[in-house]
């Protein structure tokens, strides 16, 4: 009978090789935070490289894999790459993605992209990041890179959620920027985090819309409502919340740019059916 050491290699551990665009990684730790969110973190590609911001196409071993966009929420300098994930239970990755364990395998393409990165925007004093759900991940990767505070006096991360138990990501994140070796200072002193839910008491329940509409987002911040002479805006959440973002974004007078023309606001379409 033959034993582990004469069996290809390929079916020793039960998983297979990547096709030549992919990288096969490992992950290193994962962390449940609801039932319907989750972050990993996996070992990163020594010649992988990303502009804080960007997504990649991730999937799990197989003979037919299905990928998704997943922005890397870590910072473009870190050694491992983080994704914050959504699980939905009959989702074709995500309903077995949310079982894997540090060991396990993932694959990653090798060619990252997006348009949420700081050179698709024109120089600005405040840069807003608005999200909703997931769509804080490619904003914990840019509060984390010192790019972000070397172009702006002030970065306002709008983080809201239904449940505040799905706000606790966007917390751990930003106090993690706040008290990073390389970027703390700056983040301390530009870094505003507007958390919400929607649909349980918490400090603040109205819709980000809601507040950029009733001038509550401006005063809680003490800051004159979106303009474009000032301001610059990232939008990564759902399909209607891109769509009723940008359209006060649009109304505020910013132009939207895109990485080959600079503009004042961006949004990230990768994410939405
Ligand atoms: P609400 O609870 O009022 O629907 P979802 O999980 O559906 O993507 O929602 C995440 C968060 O985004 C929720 O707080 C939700 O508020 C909010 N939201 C949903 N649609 C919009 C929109 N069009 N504009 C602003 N916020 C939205």
């Amino acid at each position: 009978m033959a034993d582990a050491s004469d069996a290809p290699t390929d079916i020793v551990d039960g998983t297979i090789a990547p096709p030549p665009t992919a990288f096969a990684e490992t992950v290193t730790e994962v962390r449940h935070y609801t039932d319907r969110l989750f972050m990993f973190r996996t070992t990163r590609p020594r010649s992988f490289r990303f502009r804080s911001g960007e997504f990649v196409m991730i999937g799990l071993p197989g003979e037919r894999p299905v990928w998704r966009a997943y922005s890397m929420a870590s910072p473009s300098w870190d050694e491992e790459i983080e994704y914050f994930s959504i699980k939905v239970p009959d989702g074709p990755l995500t309903s077995k993605l949310q079982k894997i364990h540090p060991g396990d395998t993932i694959w990653m393409k090798k060619k990252p992209t997006g348009t949420l990165v700081l050179d698709a925007l024109l120089p600005g004093k405040r840069l807003y990041m608005f999200s909703t759900g997931t769509g804080i991940a490619p904003f914990a990767s840019l509060i984390r890179d010192p790019e972000t505070y070397e172009k702006f006096d002030q970065v306002i991360l709008t983080h809201t959620c239904r449940e505040v138990a799905e706000l606790t990501y966007g917390f751990e994140t930003v106090e993690k920027a706040k008290a990073d070796e390389l970027v703390g200072e700056e983040a301390t002193a530009k870094l505003v985090h507007i958390p919400g839910a929607t649909r349980e008491p918490f400090a603040r329940t109205k819709r980000i819309t809601t507040m950029m509409e009733d001038g509550s987002l401006y005063a809680e911040i003490g800051v004159p409502p979106l303009n474009p002479g000032t301001d610059r805006a990232m939008i990564c959440g759902s399909m209607e919340m891109l769509r009723d973002i940008k359209a006060l974004c649009e109304k505020a007078g910013l132009e939207e740019g895109a990485n080959n023309k600079p503009g004042e606001f961006v949004v990230e379409r990768a994410f939405v059916g």
